[in-house]
């Protein structure tokens, strides 16, 4: 079975749910040349506890750094503070994991749900892609092989079926989250557009839906445990090639239409 063999790894929104576990998951099967960068908006707050007993157990594997996405200098000094550890072979792997939830519906939404929604969940990534695009096409070029991998160099975005404008409706009446929907939507079309301006550094960029799972986010009624749904993504992005470059995929491999 394929592994995640990228050396050098960030997570966002690594301090619980569904990027706690994939930080787990992976530690668990390190290898010498791996590393992870975990990353939260509040490393020695008490919402990071698992994290920070996770690295108590892999202290060589993991390294905490503070990132907000709502906050574009946060995302520049995450950067900067990962740039002075990776080395000059970059990194090899970005998974935009962190997001935020919020309901409503046109007669509900309000202004601040939109635009805290837009913020995390499109405009957060958008800088953090930025940011960290420098250390991506280094991996890509270190790499020293053709094509597109997960190994080589990529970005993973976690999105949802939320953001598919053929599968939201016919969830829309059990899911009135049209904040959430609206700005995974558009955290689609920023996937879509990335992979477009990475084909030629041969950096792979695709979505990712992640299933139903019980999370804080997800809820207790979801059908999936984190466990599942992770194990499911990493198998998925240890496969990916070129052919999935600008694709939206779920944890099971399946193709999610737009
Ligand atoms: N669970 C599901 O059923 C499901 C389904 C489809 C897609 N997804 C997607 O999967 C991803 C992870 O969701 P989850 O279920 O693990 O949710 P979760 O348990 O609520 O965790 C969300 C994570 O995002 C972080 N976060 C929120 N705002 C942030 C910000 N401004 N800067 C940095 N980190 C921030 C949270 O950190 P704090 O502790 O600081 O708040 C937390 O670590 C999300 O993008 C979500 O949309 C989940």
């Amino acid at each position: 079975m394929a592994v995640v063999k990228a050396c050098k790894i960030l997570i966002t929104g690594a301090n619980r749910g569904l990027g706690l576990e994939i930080v787990k998951q992976l530690s668990e099967n390190s290898f010498p040349k791996q590393h992870i960068f975990a990353t939260c908006r509040d490393p020695d707050g008490p919402k990071s506890e698992a994290l920070r007993e996770l690295v108590k157990k892999h202290p060589s594997a993991i390294t905490i750094i503070r990132l907000d996405a709502n906050d574009p200098s946060s995302v520049k000094e995450s950067a900067k503070k990962v740039g002075s550890l990776l080395g000059n072979n970059g990194l090899n792997l970005l998974v935009n994991n962190a997001g935020i939830v919020a309901n409503g519906t046109i007669q509900t939404t309000t202004v601040e749900d939109m635009k805290n929604t837009f913020n995390t969940n499109v405009i957060g990534p958008l800088l953090i892609i930025r940011e960290y695009l420098p250390y991506l096409q280094m991996a890509a070029k270190a790499s020293g092989t053709p094509g597109m991998s997960s190994n080589k160099a990529a970005v993973i975005n976690i999105s949802s079926v939320a953001g598919s404008m053929t599968r939201m409706p016919s969830i829309y009446k059990h899911f009135p989250t049209l904040p959430y929907g609206v700005s995974k939507a558009g955290f689609n079309m920023l996937t879509v557009l990335a992979a477009e301006e990475f084909k030629a550094d041969e950096i792979l960029c695709m979505a990712l839906h992640p299933g139903w799972v019980k999370t804080e986010l997800g809820g207790d009624d979801a059908t999936l445990e984190s466990k599942e749904s992770v194990a499911g993504m990493l198998r998925v992005i240890a496969n990916l090639t070129e052919m999935q470059h600008g694709g939206f995929l779920d944890y099971t491999g399946e193709t999610v239409t737009w």
